[in-house]
């Protein structure tokens, strides 16, 4: 088992397949932005394999594929199937922008992927083109339809909230979430990287308090290993997500670490405590080696993000570690 120095037991781990995206959403990743990793930085599928492999025998759950944008990354079908065979493994999810979500959805279900996640800020093409940096909505809503039509359930839609920019939409996405029968999260914008700090984010608990009671919502559980809390409506049908890092802090029960795609173990997303694997796995090491170095890792992971303390702290962007 894993467990840090705060007394958490990691059980999830967000596993960074590329850090290239086809979009550049304004809070994420900057305009013209190129500066990626060398391919021959990238772990292999064997690599990858390897190391969950570590992660699951140390009791890791769950592994939520990540970016970037993780359909980017070539055969990634292929690479859910082989994670999908580890033991000890009971979910393997997926993060994506959904823009070639109609492409895969298939096969990523047939490769056992369980759940999945799609970015979404606004239903308004003109203003995704504006947030993405491309005319992406029908793309994107051609992706959801072919998740729900292959029989993914439940599918969470992550809108990253900004005053002045999609907040008037709150209420039609909630509309647009009950019509199609998914799970909205919002969203309060983290200050990771410039462009995630020139982004405002909207405080999510007033939102929360109104939208209570304008539907009638009750405190609910909802599956899923992250930091959102739920509302529901009584019945139990539509359930309503909030993510507060600024707001709210959620990190008492962090039960998560993450790999980027060169191998990098980050112990927090808002921090910089990190562990290089990659040098080990490409020099020999044995999975004792690799078992013992992630339970150290364990031993520097911080407490707590400091959004709100140091909001200038993180340099990297969040599609270095994919959320
Ligand atoms: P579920 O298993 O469905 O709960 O998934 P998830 O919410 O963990 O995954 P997703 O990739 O959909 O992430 C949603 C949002 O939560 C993203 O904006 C992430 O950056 C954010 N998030 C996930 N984990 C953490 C965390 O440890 N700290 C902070 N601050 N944000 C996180
Ligand atoms: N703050 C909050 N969420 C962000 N995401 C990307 N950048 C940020 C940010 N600066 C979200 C994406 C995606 C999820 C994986 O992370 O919208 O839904
Ligand atoms: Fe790409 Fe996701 Fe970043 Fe948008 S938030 S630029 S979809 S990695």
């Amino acid at each position: 088992m894993l467990t840090d120095t705060f007394n958490r037991t990691i059980e999830y781990l967000r596993l960074s397949v590329t850090d290239r995206c086809d979009l550049r959403c304004t809070y994420c990743l900057p305009e013209g932005f190129k500066d990626f990793e060398e391919p021959e930085h990238w772990l292999s599928f064997e690599e990858i394999e390897r190391v969950v492999g570590a992660f699951t025998r140390l009791g890791v759950k769950h592994v939520r594929l990540t970016g970037g944008e993780p359909l980017l990354r070539a055969r990634l079908p292929e690479l859910a199937q082989r994670l999908k065979g580890l033991p000890g493994l009971h979910e393997l999810s997926l993060s994506t922008n959904a823009t070639q979500l109609d492409k895969h959805a298939a096969a990523l279900m047939q490769a056992g992927v369980t759940r999945i996640n799609v970015s979404l800020d606004s239903l308004q093409a003109e203003r995704i083109a504006q947030i993405a940096g491309r005319d992406v909505l029908p793309k994107i809503l051609a992706g959801l339809h072919a998740g729900k039509k292959v029989g993914f359930d439940p599918i969470k839609i992550n809108m990253v909230v900004m005053p002045g920019i999609n907040e008037d939409e709150i209420d039609a996405m909630v509309a647009f979430c009950i019509t199609h029968g998914f799970t909205l999260r919002m969203i309060e914008t983290m200050p990771m990287g410039e462009t995630g700090r020139n982004a405002q984010h909207l405080d999510l608990q007033p939102v929360k308090a109104r939208l209570r009671e304008q539907f009638g919502l009750v405190e609910g559980f909802f599956s899923g290993s992250g930091p959102a809390r739920y509302l529901q409506t009584p019945d139990g049908k539509f359930n309503l997500g909030f993510i507060t890092p600024i707001s709210q802090h959620f990190c008492e029960t962090c039960n998560r670490v993450r790999l980027s795609v060169d191998g990098t173990l980050y112990l927090c997303l808002g921090q910089d405590e990190k562990v290089e694997l990659r040098p080990l796995l490409r020099s020999g090491a044995s999975d004792q080696d690799l078992a013992d170095i992630i339970q150290h890792a364990m031993t520097i992971k911080p407490e707590r993000h400091e959004f709100r303390e140091q909001p200038a702290k993180l340099v990297r962007f969040m599609s270095t570690t994919g959320g």
